[in-house]
């Protein structure tokens, strides 16, 4: 048995329960001034406030430096496996080439397919294992991660391995995502109906045998795959026994959000474009609005309607969508920023947004995702006295020092 006292906390700032937050709980956050948390291998057995401190003999002491503690953030949005990178597409983006442009051309996710099909197992493992590093320094400890660049069997399930294999052996908690329908791979150009065919048929199900995800998702987007095509996957994989997700009205609104909430899905992401219908099926569904700030900035678009869907009673989540297209940072700092400045949250709703309601679509809530006697000590010790701190000084990492399990992991 170790105990570990973290002792001379200015600010601990957390939302509380293993729940969804919605509505006017998106912003409820307890806050307990120079408090303490004592942890019993690896979970969180007390926390205290007002000076008072937890009894008993401690293995180590950490002194927090009457600095602000939070739940260590959730990022419940990456493309964290991929070949190469797309560092080339600036150029043609200057040139006047948008997303679905670059996507239409043979370029953009295809692009990186190509590239992650020639990546061995030890490549894309070391390759995002160091992304994970850099993740857990800017303060992130638990995360999602799809597949969706392999696009046929041999490499699906390589990427899907590779998510596996990391949630094993790396500190970060993982979960994993299948996207097998991310796009239309070059082999079934013009034949969108039989590549959803060959998934619902062929490699869903073995994904599930194998048991490599938890999540299936479906990029449902113009020039992509169809609500109707999304309808069938989705449907295929709830009857598998999978829980559901989609990257709905990223560009084009074209029934994705209706979906999502009308089969109950966990969370829809990305939803710049939602419309008002779009809202009201989350809303009645329980779905998890999964928003994606820092995409909108690196595509130059709008952002999506976060202060709207809070008043519609829709748990709102912010995430970073780390993928080498769309938006390249892994920095959920950043997002949080944007959050406060571009989605017009207040701080405690932006925390609420990375920490349980992601924690909850990616099920891990009752393990994660808040500061409680019985959960896990995922924490982060921030260089700052308040979170409105993480919330201003964008462009820094403010994160000090990183606990996951009770160990200190930065
Ligand atoms: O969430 N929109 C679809 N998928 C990713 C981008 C993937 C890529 O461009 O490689 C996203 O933004
Ligand atoms: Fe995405």
């Amino acid at each position: 048995m170790k105990r570990t006292l973290i002792r001379n906390i200015g600010i601990l700032q957390t939302p509380t329960g293993s729940y969804s937050h919605k509505g006017s709980k998106q912003g409820a956050n307890e806050k307990y001034s120079n408090a303490c948390i004592a942890i019993e291998d690896g979970k969180i057995e007390q926390i205290t406030e007002d000076g008072k401190v937890p009894e008993g003999s401690f293995d180590e002491t950490i002194d927090a430096g009457g600095k602000l503690v939070t739940p260590g953030l959730v990022d419940g949005h990456t493309h964290l496996i991929f070949g190469g990178y797309r560092q080339h597409e600036i150029a043609m983006k200057l040139a006047g080439a948008d997303y679905l442009d670059i996507l239409r051309a043979g370029g953009g996710i295809l692009d990186t397919v190509r590239k992650t099909r020639e990546a061995s197992f030890d490549e894309l493992y070391e390759k995002s294992c160091a992304f994970l590093d850099e993740m857990l320094a800017f303060g992130v400890t638990t995360c999602e991660a799809k597949s969706g660049y392999g696009l046929d069997e041999e490499n699906e399930i390589k990427m899907l391995k590779v998510i596996n294999a990391l949630g094993e052996n790396h500190p970060m908690d993982v979960a994993a995502t299948f996207m097998g329908a991310h796009a239309i791979p070059p082999e079934y150009e013009d034949r969108g109906d039989e590549y959803i065919d060959m998934m619902c048929e062929v490699l869903m199900p073995e994904v599930q045998r194998q048991g490599l995800a938890e999540f299936c998702d479906i990029f449902c987007e113009d020039s992509v795959f169809n609500a109707e095509q999304s309808r069938k996957y989705l449907e295929k994989a709830r009857d598998l026994g999978f829980a559901l997700k989609i990257h709905a009205d990223e560009i084009e609104a074209i029934g994705g959000s209706q979906l999502a909430g009308e089969l109950g899905a966990v969370s829809a992401e990305h939803l710049i474009a939602i419309e008002e219908d779009g809202m009201d099926a989350m809303a009645e569904g329980g779905t998890t609005a999964m928003l994606l700030p820092a995409t909108s900035f690196y595509l130059g678009k709008t952002y999506a309607p976060a202060r709207t869907m809070v008043e519609k009673g829709i748990p709102v989540a912010i995430a970073s969508d780390f993928n080498p297209g769309s938006c390249p940072s892994l920095n959920l700092q950043f997002a949080i920023n944007l959050g406060c400045l571009k989605y017009k949250l207040t701080p405690e709703e932006v925390l609420t947004a990375v920490t349980i309601n992601p924690a909850c679509a990616c099920g891990k809530g009752d393990l994660t995702g808040t500061l409680e006697v019985g959960k896990q000590a995922d924490l982060v010790i921030w260089n700052a006295p308040d979170f409105e701190m993480v919330c201003y000084r964008f462009g820094s990492n403010l994160a000090g020092r990183v606990m996951k399990k009770g160990e200190i992991v930065v």
